[in-house]
């Protein structure tokens, strides 16, 4: 494991990216990210569903096994899917199956109400990754995929969460869709780095959904994201261009041939 403490004093940025599959993961590895997410968005992006409180740690250990064969230099985290750690018990227990299947390290969302969580997986030798903010699979509960710390008592939970998780013993923690200013405040407070996805330029690092990046799930496209490539107008230049070329190469052979 790089050490992400040391990187956040020397003020280096840590990059995070998510894969759900071995080409996608490979290439991203290649690049020379720092950690590959196998995320829950997975159910989203990959799979289908409306939100991620659809995932089931099968599905999440099958993703993870595909990631994890092509994964040679990266850290590799896994999310917990929704009620797979709703006790420490559970929580390690879930834990060791993400492990099995090739996860170096696993995120969870939650912050001071998690801490007992957190410290049972870290103390049976699991990294963790914690994930404050927006919790997506909590997003039923909160009507929506709405910013955090705009007011002053979600500061201060937010500033609490992020002490809670560093003292159970997180290596690190996602802010997500967190005003830039809370964002800051919280990276200058705790030890462990701040990876932000729609929290400002002023975390320690910075994770995306790679279908979000790439333009890969172009019918929704998070407000913070400027996609870097159009892969989905590429998949779709190429299905079309295929269609064309066999149908009209049907039409000429029927043409010629009867
Ligand atoms: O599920 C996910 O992809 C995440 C992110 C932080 C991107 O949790």
């Amino acid at each position: 494991m790089k050490d992400f403490r040391e990187m956040k004093r020397r003020g280096e940025k840590i990059t995070a990216l998510t894969a759900y599959d071995y080409p996608t993961a490979r290439l991203l590895d290649e690049s020379g990210i720092d950690i590959v997410l196998v995320g829950d968005s997975v159910g989203m992006v990959v799979l289908g569903y409306e939100d991620t409180t659809f995932v089931t740690l099968a599905e999440m250990l099958h993703h993870t096994r595909a990631v994890a064969r092509a994964v040679k230099r990266a850290f590799l985290v896994v999310d917990f899917p929704i009620r797979t750690y709703d006790t420490p018990e559970q929580a390690v227990a879930t834990a060791r199956d993400l492990v099995g299947a090739g996860a170096q390290a696993v995120k969870l969302e939650g912050g001071a109400t998690h801490a007992r969580r957190i410290e049972a997986i870290v103390q049976a030798g699991i990294p963790v990754m914690a994930h404050i903010g927006m919790l997506p699979q909590s997003v039923r509960e909160e009507g929506g995929y709405r910013l955090k710390g705009r007011t002053q008592s979600e500061i201060e939970q937010l500033i609490q969460d992020a002490y809670a998780v560093e003292k159970a013993g997180a290596f690190a923690v996602v802010l997500e869709i967190v005003t830039a200013e809370t964002a800051k405040q919280i990276t200058s407070a705790i030890g462990i780095p701040t990876i932000g996805i729609g929290s400002g330029e002023h975390c320690d690092g910075q994770i995306l959904v790679t279908h979000d990046l790439i333009g890969l799930f172009p019918w929704f496209t998070p407000k913070f994201v400027s996609p870097a490539a159009r892969v989905a107008d590429e998949i779709r230049r190429a299905a079309t261009a295929f269609i064309e070329r066999t149908r009209r190469g049907s039409a000429l052979s029927r043409g010629r041939g009867d």
